[in-house]
């Protein structure tokens, strides 16, 4: 990738001055829709790529005498679930003799007298009911269903503060979120996904909601809509006139949160405090001369609402020379009070008017350029 990498310096003395020609622009142009058309990294980029997961795992020896009988019995029954899995990741897992390592039973516990039962029942209604009690459905408490996924992903680099998180400890388990079988997809092959309005304004591409599916970690739903069903009051801010482009599709909950809960922050933050934004906007990230402290010590929360605001730039406030004077406002404060009068005309209309470099500057102790 580095072999690409274009500084601006280098495309400006490709054009010096003085050059009427166009053959340097011709060339230029050239090779940028070279680039583009053919490299892939310099075409729009979506945030980072999520890093592929390093559950560790081995096969556990499931004998016939602990009540195990295979997935080929399941499938007798459970066609739709047994022909899901075998698309997924889970399913191509192979231990160093290249055998499958994941089956039903891995995750479902022995199913002998599961099968059996339901063999038995002969179409009995009260004794099928029964029978599907006979194996574990994850219908345990949260915390049970977690632990038969927690097995592996435990190591995990995303997971491994799941047993800490906050929504483990609210009843949100593995399950509330992924499908490791997405039945559904099956029944209706043409469904796409949900979308939102200001999505299909952008026009981004649907899919089919199995590939969908596939691609997206076994999520039962895309983004944002899963989080939305619980989530409604940060639904209600996205909505507001000056957001991040979620709903639009652009950008996702997950490129500021680990759903799986992190031990760094209460909002499960990937990084902590402002690294989350500072990865995107790297140009905040400084350091400056001169620090606006607390853009560094309070974090970009204290003056931004990541979600949405009715405030341009998404701003807490309305008006942002008050967001100002909520700290600058007390004239006798020897610190970081205004020197100029309140009433007078310099604070009429916007303080970064004049004071435009508000997140920290290079040259001017007062973030004047
Ligand atoms: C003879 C048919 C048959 C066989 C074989 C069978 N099942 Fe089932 N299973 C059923 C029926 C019927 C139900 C209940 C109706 C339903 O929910 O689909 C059920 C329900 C389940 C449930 C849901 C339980 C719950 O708590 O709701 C799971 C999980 C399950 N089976 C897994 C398995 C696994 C794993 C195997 C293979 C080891 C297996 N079944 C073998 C017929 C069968
Ligand atoms: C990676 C773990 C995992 C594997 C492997 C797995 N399941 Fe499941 N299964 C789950 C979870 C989690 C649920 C509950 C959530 C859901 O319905 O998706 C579930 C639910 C079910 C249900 C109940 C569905 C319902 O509508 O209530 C059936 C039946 C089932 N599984 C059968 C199977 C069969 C058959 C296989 C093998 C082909 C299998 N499962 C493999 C995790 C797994
Ligand atoms: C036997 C160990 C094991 C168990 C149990 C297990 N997993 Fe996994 N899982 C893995 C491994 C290993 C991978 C990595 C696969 C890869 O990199 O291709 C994985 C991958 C995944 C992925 C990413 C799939 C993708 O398409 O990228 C999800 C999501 C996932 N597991 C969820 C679960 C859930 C939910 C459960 C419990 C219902 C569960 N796993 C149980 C071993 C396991
Ligand atoms: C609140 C919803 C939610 C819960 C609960 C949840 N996940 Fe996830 N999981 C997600 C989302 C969303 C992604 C996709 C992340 C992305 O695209 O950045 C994901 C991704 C994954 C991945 C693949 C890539 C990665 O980031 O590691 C694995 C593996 C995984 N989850 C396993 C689990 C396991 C195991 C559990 C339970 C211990 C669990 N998840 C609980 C929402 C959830
Ligand atoms: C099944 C319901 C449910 C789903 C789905 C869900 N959440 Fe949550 N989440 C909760 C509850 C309940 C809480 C705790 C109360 C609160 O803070 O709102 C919570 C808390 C949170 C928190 C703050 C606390 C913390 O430390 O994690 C974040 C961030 C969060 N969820 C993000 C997400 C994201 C992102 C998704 C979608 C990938 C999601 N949630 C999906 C129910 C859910
Ligand atoms: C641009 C980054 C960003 C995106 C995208 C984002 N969040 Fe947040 N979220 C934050 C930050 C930062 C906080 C902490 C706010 C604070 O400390 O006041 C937060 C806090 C939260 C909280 C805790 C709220 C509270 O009041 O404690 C929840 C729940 C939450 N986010 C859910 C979501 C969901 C769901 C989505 C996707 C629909 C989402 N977030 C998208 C940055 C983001
Ligand atoms: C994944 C990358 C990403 C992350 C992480 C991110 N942002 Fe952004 N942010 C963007 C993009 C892209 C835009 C432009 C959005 C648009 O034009 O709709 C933006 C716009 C903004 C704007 C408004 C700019 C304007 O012109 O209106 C503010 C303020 C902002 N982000 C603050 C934050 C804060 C605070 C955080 C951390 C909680 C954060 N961002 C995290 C990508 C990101
Ligand atoms: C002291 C309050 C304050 C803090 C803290 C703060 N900002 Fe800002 N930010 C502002 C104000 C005020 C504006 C609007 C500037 C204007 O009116 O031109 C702004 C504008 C922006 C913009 C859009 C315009 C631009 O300059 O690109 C982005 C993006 C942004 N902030 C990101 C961040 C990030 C990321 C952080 C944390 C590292 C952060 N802000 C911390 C006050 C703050
Ligand atoms: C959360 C509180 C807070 C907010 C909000 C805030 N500031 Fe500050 N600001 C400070 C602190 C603390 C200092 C450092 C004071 C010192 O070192 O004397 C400072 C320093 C400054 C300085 C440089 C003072 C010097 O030492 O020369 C200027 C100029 C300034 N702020 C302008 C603004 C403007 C304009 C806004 C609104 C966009 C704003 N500040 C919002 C807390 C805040
Ligand atoms: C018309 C331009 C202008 C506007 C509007 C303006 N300022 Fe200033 N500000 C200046 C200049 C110039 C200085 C440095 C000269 C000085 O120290 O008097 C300064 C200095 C400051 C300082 C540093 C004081 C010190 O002790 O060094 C603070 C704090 C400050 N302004 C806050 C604000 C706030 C808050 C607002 C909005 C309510 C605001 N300014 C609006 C031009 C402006």
């Amino acid at each position: 990738m580095a072999r690409f990498r274009v500084s601006w310096r280098s495309l400006f003395n490709l054009f010096p001055p003085g050059d009427p020609s166009g053959v340097a622009l011709a060339a230029f142009s050239l090779g940028v829709t070279f680039l583009c058309t053919f490299n892939p990294c310099l075409a729009q980029r979506r945030p980072a790529a999520v890093e592929p997961p390093s559950a560790s795992w081995k096969k556990h020896p499931q004998p016939a005498s602990a009540g195990y009988v295979g997935s080929e019995r399941c499938r007798s029954c459970h066609k739709a679930e047994f022909i899901e899995f075998g698309k997924t990741a889970h399913a191509r897992l192979r231990d160093n003799a290249n055998r499958p390592v994941m089956d039903c039973e891995t995750c479902h516990g022995p199913g002998k007298v599961h099968s059996d039962a339901e063999e038995a029942a002969h179409g009995n209604d009260a004794k099928i009911a029964a029978a599907a009690t006979l194996i574990f459905g994850f219908h345990g408490s949260p915390k049970e269903n977690a632990e038969h996924c927690l097995t592996c992903h435990v190591t995990d680099r995303t997971q491994t503060s799941f047993a800490h998180s906050q929504h483990l400890a609210v009843g949100v388990s593995c399950d509330s979120c992924h499908s490791p079988h997405l039945v559904e997809a099956v029944d209706n092959p043409d469904q796409v996904h949900t979308q939102f309005a200001q999505a299909k304004f952008f026009s981004v591409p649907q899919i089919a909601e199995e590939h969908r599916w596939l691609a997206e970690s076994q999520l039962r739903e895309t983004q944002p809509a899963l989080c939305y069903h619980c989530h409604a009051t940060v639904q209600a801010q996205f909505a507001l006139p000056f957001h991040h482009r979620v709903p639009e599709g652009l950008m996702k909950c997950t490129d500021c949160h680990n759903p799986h809960g992190t031990l760094l922050n209460l909002a499960s933050l990937r990084e902590p405090n402002w690294e989350t934004c500072v990865k995107c906007h790297a140009e905040k990230r400084g350091p400056f001369v001169f620090e606006h402290p607390p853009v560094r010590v309070l974090g970009c929360v204290e003056c931004h609402n990541p979600h949405g605001a009715v405030a341009r730039f998404m701003l807490v406030r309305r008006e942002t020379r008050f967001l100002c004077l909520q700290c600058h406002g007390d004239p006798h404060s020897a610190q970081a009070s205004v020197p100029h009068s309140r009433g007078g005309f310099q604070t009429r209309g916007d303080c970064t008017r004049c004071h435009v470099a508000i997140h920290g500057s290079n040259f001017n102790v007062d973030f004047l350029q």
